[in-house]
């Protein structure tokens, strides 16, 4: 007998379909050390939302310590019962704010991450500048900022993408079945740059959630983004793409910086901007 689609909530079927804390932490690792040649130990995940990485990051030294910045006080509450309960003592580290990225208030911290495309949210340019400053102006010497972006030919058309996310547990242990992750873009405005897009997760093992999260972006390029960098003051900025494997005729996940990148038709790299040590 067929078992009845499971309700599981929007914010596990998110983090379980486009979150990896293994790969971010490990990307911060190798940063760091190109940076400062040390081990960083304060984070500010901005744009936090479930506030995974802050959690994690904690979790992965008893050293440090992380704050997570969202607008979102229902998510953050959320995070606040299913997240940080499972760090123990631990929570103590995590610092969990209310507030905008533009004006929140922290202490210098060694690395602040923008993860998901989430900064793309500001679609003018003196307004990302100013975050970028702000966020530069936030980091201890050697700090650096790590955030992500989307490119290729594939970025600017409307289309949706399908993903299969098998079964497995969430931070908390919750079980989720397996299901289908769909990345829509609905609209793109070739003059402004402007996208739409949206997540839907569906599949027949759940309660399918349609529009499960919304997003009205700015499709910045990566050298807009490399140049707004440099002019805040970021003394390196290195992108990091995958390399190809042509016998899977897939990405092979290993993030190097790379120089020069073939315009797939549709990629993701990750940005590193590091502040210098004086
Ligand atoms: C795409 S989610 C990112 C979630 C998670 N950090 C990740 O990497 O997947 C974007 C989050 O940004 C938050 N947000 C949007 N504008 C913001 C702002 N100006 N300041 C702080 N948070 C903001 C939203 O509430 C939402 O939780």
């Amino acid at each position: 007998m067929a078992s009845e689609p499971q309700k599981i909530h929007k914010h596990i079927l998110y983090e379980a379909s486009v979150q990896d804390t293994e790969v971010d932490l490990n990307l911060i690792d190798r940063m760091m050390e190109k940076s400062a040649g040390r081990k960083a130990l304060t984070l500010r995940e901005d744009f936090s939302g479930t506030s995974v990485l802050a959690c994690a990051w904690v979790e992965s030294d008893p050293q440090r310590e992380s704050w997570g910045v969202d607008l979102h006080g229902p998510t953050l509450d959320w995070a606040r019962e299913h997240r940080l309960p499972m760090l123990g003592n631990d929570a103590e580290r995590v610092h969990l704010l209310e507030d905008n990225v533009l004006t929140a208030k922290t202490p210098l911290v060694d690395v602040v991450a923008a993860l998901n495309f989430s900064y793309m949210i500001f679609k003018q340019r003196d307004q990302l500048k100013s975050y970028f400053q702000s966020v530069y102006n936030s980091l201890t010497p050697g700090g650096i900022f790590l955030l992500d972006m989307f490119g290729g030919p594939h970025a600017q058309e409307v289309m949706k993408e399908k993903k299969r996310v098998p079964a497995g547990e969430d931070y908390e242990g919750t079980p989720f079945p397996e299901f289908t992750y769909v990345w829509e873009q609905a609209e793109y405005n070739a003059v402004t740059q402007d996208i739409i897009c949206h997540i839907h997760f569906r599949g027949k093992n759940i309660v399918p959630i349609k529009k499960a999260f919304s997003y009205e972006w700015r499709l910045w390029s990566l050298m807009e983004i490399t140049d707004i960098l440099r002019e805040v003051g970021f003394a390196d900025v290195d992108p990091y793409f995958e390399g190809w494997d042509d016998e899977t005729e897939s990405t092979d996940g290993d993030l190097q910086i790379r120089e020069k990148y073939e315009n797939m038709l549709a990629w993701i790299c990750y940005i590193s901007a590091a502040k210098g040590m004086n």
